[in-house]
């Protein structure tokens, strides 16, 4: 069985993990002044080599993508953190950051010089105030231990950080949405190309990358390429945090090699929660298509999860038991897409609104088998039609809950209502209904 890998959360559990001495006893800053004697293009060899993906979601190898800044840009170039985490489920770089923020701060240390950049900014979810002043801590430890500012370590590398907070909006964790959020204006996406690497922020070349993408670097420096490819899968290296949550006996972040199963995880999780069984579970928050039981054992790597018709997302598995409706289920997802969407597009802006209002109709015994194919028509006209990928990650719950739970929609229609026992509190909150409103559609 494939045992876990505690290396981000190795220290944890240490009761001054997030302070710099803390840091420091368990080695902490080493990788950073083996970076800062080599090369750094050689650093970005060595993340090349390791095989690291992108952790935000998309999976994007990160040293290719630092290998995309143009040399011939005379601009400054920005590195900027993506701390925004705020997909349905996931939950596991506000952990990082409060436990071990330096681990943050040295990665983007080593990355800033790695990238030839003298400025990077951490855009942070505002919500999370505790987490906020941990990093801001951190930062401000970092610059007296003479970490960050002017010529570190006497190396002659210069390097300011920037803690930013946002003001807590999903689609400001959207890479574009984030850098005109950064510059001050509203929130939302840009059209791509060109993509941040070439004009990023102030139109400058700019890497974005997650807050996990950027705590993997200080170990690959240490420990090499070889020591990352060792865990995970050819094409899915390493390591990464696997955030269990909902029926499951004991929830929390599970530090593991890409590739593990549900079902190992879950035999470490102490299984589903006593007395129940799985019903259906997200691999990668609520924007990847749902999975069943028949899933337990597809190895959550991009590769297989992708073959088995989802995608590995930020491995934030939501479990679900027979108890939940996946009608209602689907139906909360749909509703904080539609609260989310920037409304810069009309397929997403109208049509996360429309469904939601069917699923509603639906869990309170006002829907029509006709219903289903109202919504998998409003997701064909999301998929693949909307700016950015919101608009088409808000299909996946529903067209996948349609594939395996098509009885469970149309039990909705045929018994008058919801069939499972909760409160029936409408999927917008305390909104009136579409009949209340005297809605006829
Ligand atoms: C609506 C939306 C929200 C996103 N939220 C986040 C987020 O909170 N954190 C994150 O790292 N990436 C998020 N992403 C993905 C980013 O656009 C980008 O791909 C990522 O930050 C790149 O970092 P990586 O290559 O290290 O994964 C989001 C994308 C979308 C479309
Ligand atoms: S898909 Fe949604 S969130 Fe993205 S640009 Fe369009 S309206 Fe905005």
């Amino acid at each position: 069985m494939t045992t876990l890998t505690p290396i981000l959360s190795e220290h944890w559990d240490r009761p001054d993990s997030y302070t710099y001495e803390g840091y420091r006893a368990t080695g902490g800053y080493d990788a950073l002044r083996k970076a800062l004697a080599m090369e750094p293009d050689a650093i970005v060899d060595a993340v090349k080599q390791s095989g690291l993906r992108g952790r935000g979601g998309a999976g994007f190898p990160t040293g290719m993508k630092w290998g995309f800044l143009p040399a011939d840009n005379p601009n400054p170039r920005y590195l900027v953190v993506n701390a925004d985490e705020s997909e349905p489920g996931t939950c596991k770089d506000i952990p990082l950051m409060l436990a071990n923020p330096h681990l943050l701060v040295e990665g983007v240390a080593i990355a800033s010089y790695a990238i030839r950049s003298s400025q990077a900014f951490i855009y942070v979810r505002g919500e999370v105030v505790h987490v906020i002043r941990r990093l801001r801590r951190a930062v401000a430890e970092a610059y007296e231990a003479g970490l960050l500012g002017r010529n570190i370590l006497g190396t002659g590398f210069d390097l300011d950080v920037v803690v930013h907070a946002g003001a807590g909006a999903y689609i400001c964790g959207e890479e574009t949405a984030l850098l005109d959020s950064l510059e001050g204006y509203r929130g939302q996406p840009r059209l791509k190309p060109p993509f941040p690497a070439v004009a990023g922020l102030y139109a400058s070349p700019t890497v974005v990358n997650n807050v996990e993408s950027i705590a993997s670097v200080p170990g690959i420096v240490a420990n090499g390429a070889e020591w990352f490819t060792s865990m995970g899968t050819e094409k899915s290296a390493g390591f990464g945090f696997f955030s269990l949550s909902g029926h499951v006996t004991n929830p929390g972040q599970y530090e593991a090699p890409l590739g593990i199963t549900l079902r190992e995880l879950l035999d470490m999780a102490g299984g589903i929660r006593a007395g129940h069984r799985l019903k259906f579970w997200t691999p990668g928050g609520s924007s990847t298509p749902i999975f069943t039981e028949e899933h337990l054992d597809t190895p959550l790597d991009f590769e297989s999860v992708g073959a088995a018709g989802s995608m590995l997302g930020t491995r934030a598995l939501q479990i679900f038991d027979e108890t939940t409706c996946v009608v209602r289920a689907v139906g909360r997802w749909i509703a904080f897409y539609a609260h989310e969407s920037c409304g810069k597009c009309t397929p997403c802006r109208e049509g996360n609104f429309w469904m939601v209002q069917v699923l509603d109709r639906l869990e309170r015994g006002e829907g029509t088998e006709a219903d289903l194919d109202k919504l998998l028509d409003i997701c064909d006209n999301l998929l693949g039609r909307s700016f950015c990928a919101l608009g088409d990650g808000a299909t996946s719950p529903v067209m996948s809950s349609i594939k395996y739970f098509r009885q469970e929609y149309i039990d909705h229609v045929e018994k008058g209502g919801c069939p499972f026992d909760h409160s029936k509190a409408t999927l917008w909150g305390d909104r009136p209904t579409q009949k209340e409103r005297g809605g006829n559609q």
